[in-house]
């Protein structure tokens, strides 16, 4: 693998500020930005006055624990535009997540947040060792899904060379990131490891790809994953977070030199770490469900906005600016399993700690009697005699009963039988009676 590393003439100013100097910019940011909210927004001038607070309570960073927090359902209930702080015309571009019930959660830019959106994604891009003149090839989707623009708009910003290519049709990915020489992939890990399979298939070795590196995201995936990408098409496998509600992409941004965790980019979007039970701020350092304030979005400001992820905050390194663990999934994904607490993603490395497995898998849950039941779908990397299969299969079972304490049956699939996408994988099937 090449060293990308970014001079430090390279980086932004503010990606090397002081934390005092991070610190006064957030306040002067949070201050305009609460009211803005409250001047535009009957939602959010709602709740703060139910709460009994004011944007001019704001003295301190930590004044904020004193406001409402913003839920998915508050965006849900104010359906389409409700939570917009602008006229619809200054609205010029929408985006939605379909989310898994009802209505879609619909979010707006305006000129100046396409802009910062696209700055972001630059930085992010550069953090991964992308440079301007790099040839970016963009596996996400394109469409409500702020993924592929996302990538898009901040590799144009960057100066790169941009293949617009979506997700899907697999077999034109391998021969259009040959044909074109892709330096920097922008896709889910899911849909890497397809786009693999796909390179072997056609009988290419990918550690002969033009690849250098990627900007991953949009779903949880492992260290262990990282190994098994970067192993195979050696190149650097780098780790993106974001959501819709608050820009899309380009929230926090792993960095070549460390890949020791997602820098935040504090200077937009100010963080706080809850205990998801009691909505109590928890200090840095520990694990809770991150919170979400926009210092400087104009058409959808979102206050305090509830993730659902969790991870915890960490000091910054490679840049001033703190970091977010790996997120290691979403508290609506923990699974409980005969009051076992369990995400995919501590499936995922044990799968991918077992020699012989392929790096896809899904979890079925079902319901015997009043026990909740968890089967591993998963595939041998190649095709395999049916006792080679069983030995496979009981090795996983095995593992998954040591490290994490848990029976599951595992149903080991021909290669190839686990279900694919070219987006978001869907990792658990849950077929259990609903409540
Ligand atoms: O997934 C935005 C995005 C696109 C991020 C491409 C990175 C790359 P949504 O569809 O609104 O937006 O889904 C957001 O996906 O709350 C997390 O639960 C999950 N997620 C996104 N990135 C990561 C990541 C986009 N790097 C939701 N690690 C978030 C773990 C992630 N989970």
């Amino acid at each position: 693998m090449r060293d990308l590393s970014p001079r430090p003439e390279e980086l932004e100013p503010i990606e090397l500020a002081s934390r005092d100097e991070i610190s006064a910019l957030q306040l002067a940011r949070l201050k305009q930005s609460l009211g803005h909210a409250y001047r535009n927004v009957a939602r959010y001038r709602q709740k703060f006055e139910a709460a009994g607070v004011h944007p001019d309570d704001l003295t301190s960073l930590d004044d904020l624990r004193r406001f409402p927090f913003t839920e998915k359902s508050d965006l849900r209930e104010t359906f389409p535009f409700g939570m917009f702080a602008v006229p619809r015309d200054r609205v010029i571009r929408i985006h939605a997540s379909s989310g898994t019930t009802g209505k879609p959660t619909v979010v707006g830019y305006t000129r100046n947040d396409l802009d910062m959106w696209s700055n972001l994604m630059a930085r992010s891009l550069r953090a991964a060792g992308t440079r301007p003149g790099d040839v970016v090839h963009v596996a996400y989707g394109y469409g409500l899904f702020t993924g592929g623009f996302g990538a898009h708009y901040g590799a144009e910003r960057l100066g790169c060379t941009v293949v617009p290519v979506s997700g899907g049709m697999t077999p034109r990915q391998v021969a259009l990131i040959e044909d074109f020489g892709a330096t920097t992939i922008c896709a889910t890990p899911s849909y890497m490891l397809s786009i693999m399979d796909e390179y072997r298939a056609q009988g290419r070795d990918p550690a002969e790809s033009p690849l250098q590196t990627s900007m991953f995201g949009g779903e949880p995936w492992t260290n262990a994953m990282r190994a098994e990408i970067e192993t195979a098409f050696d190149m650097h496998a780098i780790d993106c977070y974001g959501l819709s509600e608050v820009i899309g992409p380009g929230v926090a941004m792993e960095c070549v030199e460390t890949k020791d965790g997602l820098h935040l980019w504090e200077d937009h979007f100010y963080p706080e770490i809850i205990d998801p039970e009691t909505g109590a701020v928890l200090p840095d350092g520990e694990v809770g469900e991150l919170v979400l304030t926009s210092l400087t979005k104009e058409a959808l400001p979102v206050i305090r906005y509830r993730t659902r992820d969790l991870t915890r905050l960490l000091p910054g390194t490679a840049r001033s600016m703190r970091r977010i663990e790996k997120v290691r999934g979403r508290s609506d994904d923990m699974i409980i399993l005969r009051g076992v607490n369990v995400f995919p993603s501590q499936i995922e490395e044990q799968i991918l700690a077992t020699q012989g497995l392929a790096p896809h898998f899904q979890i079925e849950l079902s319901r015997d009697g009043r026990l909740d039941s968890m089967k591993v779908l998963a595939e041998p990397a190649t095709a395999l005699p049916g006792d080679a299969a069983l030995r496979l299969a009981g090795g996983l079972q095995k593992r998954i009963k040591q490290t994490l304490g848990i029976t599951v049956t595992v149903a080991l699939q021909p290669p190839g039988g686990v279900k694919r996408s070219d987006g978001k994988a869907q990792r658990v099937i849950d077929r259990r009676p609903k409540a």
